[in-house]
């Protein structure tokens, strides 16, 4: 056990958790936040004990495979862990961590700030304010859709899927949601469980996604699902981009079947499918959830706990593989 264990962070992190990580642990940070190639991490990740990485990282079965014998810990800053192979992690004997719990409050509120903006046309109109471009107040400009009263179908009702359904019911909204398992009775509220998505499409004014990327939720929104939901719905992602097929979701939002979506998450992100760019009735955000200094802070807080407890030889709270 080294007495100060060598910690490879491959992004910038805030100052109050850099502060910390280098109180504690011999870190190689990253202050350029340059991304790092796969050749680039696992040159740097010689001698080290863990890997401090983010969902920016694609730690591939190949990437695992080629890290050295010293690395026994990956603490990733995120809770989606898709960009990790959690079985090779498993096969080669390398713990994972992930951050739960801190995000889901700054998470739900983007969902929230997105299903807003998609439905009153927030970017229409900033656009219009911005580009002078506003002209005199009429009783039939820039009519948006009503969000209060209206049906909201969570699909994925975890942490983050509560938290939306909790400020979804402050808007009087009736919530619908479909998950592997129902929720018992004291967490659902009230709320309309569905064993199927397919069921539950159909009651849909608003579609929140809230579910994590897996093989089993690639491109699980595509035409056949889109066209379960009413016509006019508006779909919100907060979650990951895969589980949208970008193509059939941009195909509604042009046809009129869909009257709007409010996207914070995409397939191939920062590179997203430029179809979306030009369509007026989207509302877009660059994979925001969690992007508020105290969450931020408390994610990064929350891997080094996972890394502290691990190097004190005892099982890390958040532990994934
Ligand atoms: C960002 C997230 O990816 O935690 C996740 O899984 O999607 C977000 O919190 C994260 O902030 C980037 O490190």
């Amino acid at each position: 056990m080294p007495s100060r264990p060598t910690v490879l962070v491959t992004r910038k992190l805030p100052d109050a958790v850099t502060e910390r990580l280098l109180a504690t642990y011999e870190a190689r940070t990253n202050a350029e936040d340059r991304l790092y190639s796969a050749a680039d991490l696992l040159a740097k990740a010689a001698g080290a004990d863990a890997l401090l990485p983010c969902p920016t990282d694609k730690l591939t079965a190949e990437v695992i495979d080629g890290l050295p014998e010293s690395v026994r810990i990956i603490s990733t800053f995120s809770v989606g862990h898709e960009h990790i192979d959690l079985g090779q992690a498993r096969r080669r004997g390398i713990v994972v961590t992930n951050t739960p719990d801190v995000l889901t409050d700054a998470t739900a509120d983007i969902a929230l700030l997105l299903i807003l903006g998609a439905a009153r046309r927030a970017h229409e109109g900033e656009v219009m304010v911005r580009q002078a471009s506003w002209g005199a107040w009429t009783p039939t400009g820039m009519l948006g859709i009503h969000v209060t009263g209206k049906r909201l179908g969570i699909l994925g009702m975890g942490r983050i899927g509560q938290a939306v359904a909790q400020r979804a019911r402050s808007f009087n909204m009736t919530i619908h949601y479909s998950n592997r398992r129902r929720l018992p009775a004291e967490l659902e509220h009230g709320a309309n469980y569905h064993a199927s998505a397919d069921e539950m499409l159909p009651n849909c004014d608003f579609l929140s996604i809230n579910t994590p990327a897996t093989p089993e939720t690639y491109h699980f929104l595509d035409a056949r699902r889109i066209a379960l939901l009413p016509d006019g719905a508006v779909v919100v992602n907060t979650a990951r981009g895969t589980v949208v097929d970008d193509a059939a979701l941009i195909a509604a939002l042009k046809s009129g079947k869909l009257a709007a979506a409010g996207l914070d998450v995409f397939e191939g992100e920062p590179n997203i499918n430029p179809a979306y760019r030009p369509l007026t009735n989207t509302f877009l955000l660059p994979h925001l959830g969690s992007a508020t200094h105290e969450t931020r802070n408390a994610m990064g807080f929350k891997c080094l706990d996972n890394l502290d407890v691990f190097f004190a030889g005892r099982e890390p709270p958040n532990r994934i593989a």
